[in-house]
């Protein structure tokens, strides 16, 4: 039982702004998006990402159509200073986005962070330093003045260097660190001499950035902060006003919606609520929110199953089945009389009318999703349906997306035949789809070599009545035989499993792949006594199935593509 939190906890004090305007206001437009993946989401994982990892993610932020990404926290470590020399040096960032690193108000550490960046077109260096009473008293001792003239000198140390280095275009944000828990009169006077000590001007602002470092009281009492801060900041013509809400509370969506409301102008934050704690703002559902509500957002997740296996590759942490539009499972329904609704709203959907389909609040197309009722097959399947049935008579435990996938196979057959599936017929239904899909490229042999510290992948295919002998290598068989594919392939999630046991027991590969310049994503399943076979079986399975259901003239490029690989390997 918890007890007396009236002797522990207080409630927030209540801003005074009686005359607040936000609840009346509506969003009509996007804000300025800066992910912060590669800094504040970097800094939260077990094990920070290898540089390798971070270009990965740092291109997939820049095809979804991010302009300011934070890259490092250069002062750091040797590795991010370096991460944001390659991406200069490397030339790898498009001339419309801007890379931003993070700097404490130190002069050292200043001047290490701008050395990261010379050379840059154009760069946001980020200071920030603590300016709550408790950061203040207990964590520095020092008084406001001293935490004033902190700031000052270092924004006044950057500007020095930055017109040392007059090629870059310098932008300067400031972060009064803890804002939340900050007094809105020092909040105010802070970034008023941030601004001053800048010289900023219309034509070259500051972005001053609020953050809920912890996230403290309900989403309306930060509005009216952000609301109390747009008001009374003296040079407000000067400023682009950020916020940078944590979810400490579960309320970083709606406090960023209604900081928006409320006056700000730019919102920092990670793909699918990654970082420090309980997470930054997710970026990718308050940027669908906006999509539903008719509003552009300006950033792409035409495709965001790729770019969720991309996150959880790179960041190592699953996204949540039940999270806001990615999720495995949000459009999946359960329920008859959910599923009901949703057919009939479908089928009276016409393209060109607004969306109103019941329990759906966006086309799960849109995301290039598909949506999928999952139906209980029969009386005793009640708990776990589909995959329910396969494991208790086959022994074969499907991945979960893979359950939603095949689900929608199990519905068309339900459909047509109105007729109770008993397992035999589950079994039929899965082998045709995943173990036996029809075939452009059939699987022949293939036979795995040690090069040095590689693994190599003869593979033998057929295609166009064909033989073809395709090589690779890789750092495993499964990156091996992608490299055989030539490299169009991208394995986007790989599992296995056993089916049965000892002796007789045979190995259950499932692969989810893409190719690149074809929309979509598609399981395949292998099933072989080797787990090898099982797993190159999966792959061609898979190529299979997203060859089958695009145009013939896309499919023989692909093939064409194949047989290339075999010329340059002769
Ligand atoms: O949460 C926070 O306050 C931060 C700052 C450094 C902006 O990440
Ligand atoms: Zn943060």
């Amino acid at each position: 039982m918890l007890k007396q939190p009236n002797t522990k906890y207080r409630s927030f004090p209540k801003v005074q702004l009686a005359d607040r305007t936000w609840p009346d206001r509506v969003i009509t437009q996007a804000p300025i998006w800066m992910s912060t993946d590669l800094r504040d989401g970097n800094q939260a994982l077990f094990e920070p990402m290898t540089a390798e990892r971070k270009m990965r993610l740092f291109k997939k932020l820049v095809d979804i159509g991010i302009k300011e990404i934070e890259v490092a926290f250069p002062s750091a470590s040797q590795t991010e200073f370096d991460f944001v020399r390659t991406l200069i040096d490397g030339g790898h960032v498009p001339a419309d986005v801007t890379i931003e690193v993070l700097t404490q108000a130190r002069e050292h550490l200043i001047r290490r962070t701008m050395a990261s960046l010379y050379g840059a077109r154009r760069a946001i260096v980020h200071v920030y330093n603590a300016t709550a009473r408790p950061f203040r008293e207990i964590v520095f001792g020092m008084s406001p003045d001293q935490v004033i003239a902190m700031a000052v000198s270092s924004v006044k140390l950057v500007r020095e260097l930055a017109e040392a280095h007059p090629k870059t275009e310098w932008v300067l944000e400031y972060s009064p660190e803890a804002f939340t828990g900050t007094e809105l009169e020092f909040a105010r006077d802070i970034c008023d001499a941030v601004v001053e000590a800048w010289g900023a001007t219309p034509e070259r602002k500051v972005i001053l950035n609020l953050p809920a470092t912890v996230e403290m009281a309900t989403p309306n009492v930060y509005a009216d902060q952000i609301e109390w801060m747009h008001r009374n900041l003296s040079r407000r013509d000067d400023i682009v006003l950020s916020v940078h809400p944590h979810n400490d509370r579960g309320s970083a969506i709606a406090a960023a919606e209604l900081a928006l409301m409320a006056g700000a102008e730019r919102v920092e934050g990670c793909l699918f609520g990654n970082g420090e704690r309980t997470g930054n703002v997710d970026l990718v559902t308050l940027a669908l929110n906006l999509y539903t509500q008719g509003v552009d957002p300006g950033l792409d997740f035409s495709n965001i199953n790729d770019i969720a296996r991309t996150v959880e590759d790179c960041i190592r942490l699953p996204i949540h089945p039940r999270h806001p539009y990615v999720g495995d499972l949000v459009f999946t329904a359960f329920s008859g009389s959910h599923q009901d609704a949703i057919k009939k709203g479908l089928a009276h959907q016409r393209p060109d009318a607004f969306w109103e389909v019941p329990y759906l609040p966006i086309d799960p197309a849109d995301l290039g999703r598909s949506y999928d009722a999952i139906i209980r097959v029969n009386s005793q399947s009640g708990k776990g349906g589909i995959a329910y049935l396969l494991e208790s008579a086959y022994g074969l435990s499907l991945p979960r997306r893979l359950q939603v996938e095949f689900s929608s196979v199990v519905q068309r057959h339900a459909d047509a035949t109105g007729a109770e599936i008993m397992p035999d017929e589950l079994w039929r239904m899965f082998s045709e789809e995943y173990l036996e899909p029809a075939t452009t490229i059939r699987y022949l042999e293939h036979h795995l070599f040690e090069h040095g510290a590689a693994q190599g992948m003869r593979l033998m295919l057929e295609t166009n009545g064909r033989r073809i002998t395709l090589m690779g290598e890789g750092n495993g068989p499964i990156d091996a035989v992608v490299h055989a594919l030539g490299g169009m392939v991208r394995v986007q999630s790989y599992e296995e499993r056993s089916m049965g046991q000892g002796s007789d027991a045979r190995a259950a590969a499932f692969v989810e792949i893409a190719i690149d310049d074809i929309p979509g994503i598609r399981y395949g399943a292998g099933i072989h006594a080797n787990i090898v076979t099982a797993s190159v079986l999966a792959i061609v399975g898979a190529l299979n199935r997203i060859l089958n259901r695009i145009e013939p003239e896309a499919r023989e490029a692909v093939v064409a593509m194949l047989e290339k690989s075999v010329r340059q390997v002769a």
